[in-house]
């Protein structure tokens, strides 16, 4: 709270400079409330007038939304191009074919680039392997991949042959894989022998292995594998196949398959208010033109720009805005396969410096350590990096402090660069709520404005506009381009977590508090729901109760956030064994052995950063576990509420002391 305290008595802008504004690709609030007002005027029309001057269709749309279905919208539906060739082919007609598309720069610092020309030779290559292999449009390809060259690759080479991709995080567990592979119903899994972290090997291929000998996944035929490391890898002869044995004799040119705008580009799980993830599913041809727009727009690039997106490609930024918008755009990019601290603290900055980033786009998360390792060991202080180079630098993830954003804006950005704080979700596909660099009036802490086109609100419980300085929910009012268009093979679940019928079941309800200000920017306060963000990654927190309660000492958990300097938030969990409550030395043990099991059962991003061990847990007499209570238990203060509502009081005492 303290944290949302803070932000809402911010009071600074900061103006965008007059000599960005008059370069920028969208140019002051003029040029901003000019598309605006077209968005407003004529819904449709600015949507299609977008569509046909920034894609290329293979056959023209002749209609641009169908609301007949709601809340199953689609968009330019009777059209069809395909999402590879608008990411690269494009471009050497364009006369850019040598330009560099990608810079990649791996762990132990050594750099490989490519030109669209040469990264188009590749993809089709590997697309023409996969195609030797059986595969076609329609099918699912699960990719386990560490950020590299490679994994933009197989995106891009699904995205030719209209194989439906779904990118599983190289930090997840073998059972998430598993659990990923059997619900997409994947005939293809593309992943890693190992892959390297902050200067350590971390397999991948055994995750695979571990997640086939848990069952489910028969449907797969071949498992590709890309040689990163060189380690040793358990091999199955029959499925597995190396990627160069893949691309090896492949011709340089593959076809593209032209797909229905509407086709399944890609699933991606995020989590919800269950214990299942959900599989976000989105489309090529609105998906496509959001992630370029938002990239000229929100960074504001330029033709000669270096721009770095530190995202991993298993989460949707590095969907939308490294392997799909980008590229769209023709930019040229940095991928960092490495970490911030390898080999150390001054890893991004020396990487700006080395590369001449123009635009950059990182998470709070990684600015807060990175404040924090820079006062610790001042030689890797961004003053000490040529960081001139620097012209946007964006955040996103979660709400970012007004602290971090001041030390991003002046020790990152020398006070010359806007920082564009952007506000989306796996679900909207691109931003949505986001300053314009050469538009708008920057306050810490806010996102301040809808995009042109984005009809964002906050309302109330029955789904009527609230005044503004009230709090509510943020929704958005109208469909958009780039939106879910259901969760993969559950549309009654996406009815229900999206368009709930207490909001008339037409406004598509984001899971996100927020408050609008007298100027009407928007101010996120955090989910309403049962998830967390711990890094800038969500979290169900019944997620985490499942992975714990299926270990067989745990009769009972209830998980609940913690505000926390470093990840925003952190993961407590209150756990009831099935036997007598452990103290002491073995109190110790026994959390250290659900931590790591909660690690293998989702990730080490899951795991609770505190666990509390009680004989019970607060419960109402109808037996409802009160989380309210085990939120302020979590933070060590004092319990103000009522509690005469519950069964046990006593518990509280308990378990508000740490081991
Ligand atoms: C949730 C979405 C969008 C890609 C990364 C996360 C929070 C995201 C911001 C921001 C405040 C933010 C919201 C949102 N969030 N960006 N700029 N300010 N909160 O995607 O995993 O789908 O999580 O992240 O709570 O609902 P995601």
């Amino acid at each position: 709270m303290s944290t949302i305290d803070s932000v809402l008595t911010e009071t600074r802008v900061f103006e965008p400079r007059a000599d960005f504004v008059a370069q920028a690709n969208i140019s002051g609030m003029a040029g901003y409330r000019a598309l605006c007002d077209e968005a407003e005027r004529d819904f449709t029309g600015f949507w299609a007038r977008l569509a046909r001057e920034n894609l290329q269709w293979s056959r023209p749309f002749t209609r641009v939304l169908d609301e007949t279905n709601p809340p199953f919208y689609k968009w330019f539906d009777d059209g069809e191009l395909n999402v590879s060739y608008n990411c690269l082919d494009v471009h050497l007609a364009n006369g850019n074919a040598d330009k560099t598309a990608i810079i990649f720069e791996s762990d132990d610092g050594s750099t490989t680039r490519v030109s669209y020309r040469e990264l188009l030779a590749r993809v089709c290559r590997f697309a023409n392997g996969i195609k030797a292999l059986g595969y076609k449009t329609g099918d699912r390809a699960i990719i386990y991949l560490p950020m590299s060259i490679e994994a933009v690759v197989a995106m891009q080479a699904c995205a030719r042959l209209g194989i439906t991709h779904s990118v599983v995080f190289g930090g997840f567990s073998a059972k998430s894989l598993q659990e990923r592979i059997v619900d997409v119903g994947a005939s293809l899994v593309i992943t890693a022998d190992e892959q390297m972290r902050g200067g350590k090997r971390i397999p991948l291929k055994p995750a695979v292995e571990e997640a086939f000998a848990m069952g489910g996944c028969e449907a797969v035929r071949k498992v590709i594998v890309y040689r990163r490391t060189g380690g040793d890898v358990a091999w199955n002869d029959g499925r597995d196949v190396w990627m160069h044995d893949v691309e090896r004799g492949q011709p340089e040119l593959c076809e593209p398959v032209q797909v229905n705008a509407e086709h399944p580009l890609f699933v991606l799980y995020t989590s919800g208010s269950t214990g299942k993830p959900k599989g976000v599913q989105h489309s090529s041809a609105g998906y496509l033109l959001w992630a370029l727009l938002t990239v000229k727009w929100t960074f504001d690039l330029k033709p000669d720009d270096i721009y770095w997106c530190t995202a991993d490609v298993g989460w949707i930024t590095g969907h939308t805005y490294i392997t799909y918008g980008p590229l769209a755009a023709g930019a040229t990019q940095v991928v960092f396969e490495g970490v911030p601290t390898y080999p150390d603290a001054g890893r991004f900055w020396e990487l700006i410096q080395k590369h001449k980033v123009n635009l950059f786009y990182t998470a709070p998360t990684a600015i807060r350590s990175l404040v924090k390792a820079a006062e610790a060991s001042p030689p890797h202080h961004p003053r000490n990096y040529d960081l001139s180079s620097l012209r946007v630098l964006g955040t996103v993830g979660e709400p970012i402090n007004p602290e971090a954003w001041i030390w991003y804006y002046n020790q990152v950005g020398g006070g010359r660069c806007p920082v564009v704080d952007t506000w989306w979700q796996t679900e909207t596909g691109g931003h949505m709520i986001t300053p314009l660099p050469g538009v708008t009036g920057l306050k810490p802490g806010s996102c301040t404005l809808p995009l042109p086109g984005i009809m964002a609100a906050i309302v109330d419980e029955a789904g009527g506009d609230v005044e503004l300085g009230k709090g509510g929910f943020l929704v958005i009012k109208r469909p958009w381009p780039s939106m879910i268009r259901t969760i993969w093979g559950d549309p009654e679940r996406f009815k229900k977590s999206y368009y709930p019928e207490d909001l008339g079941g037409r406004y598509y309800l984001a899971g996100d508090g927020a408050n609008r200000d007298a100027d009407g920017y928007f101010w996120i306060m955090g989910r309403i729901d049962d998830v967390l963000n711990v890094s800038g990654h969500r979290l169900g927190t019944m997620e985490v109760e499942s992975a714990l309660v299926a270990h067989p000492l745990v009769a009972e958990a209830a998980v609940v956030g913690r505000p926390d300097d470093l990840t925003g938030e952190a993961v407590v969990a209150f756990v009831v064994l099935k036997r007598a409550r452990p103290e002491g030395e073995e109190g110790a043990r026994i959390a250290r052995e659900l931590r790591d099991w909660v690690a293998k059962e989702i990730g080490p991003i899951a795991k609770p950063k505190d666990i509390r061990f009680g004989d019970n847990l607060p419960k109402t007499r109808s037996g409802k576990i009160m989380r309210r209570l085990l939120r302020v238990v979590a933070k060590g203060e004092e319990i103000t509420q009522d509690v005469s509502t519950l069964e046990n009081p006593a518990i509280l005492e308990q378990l508000g002391k740490s081991l």
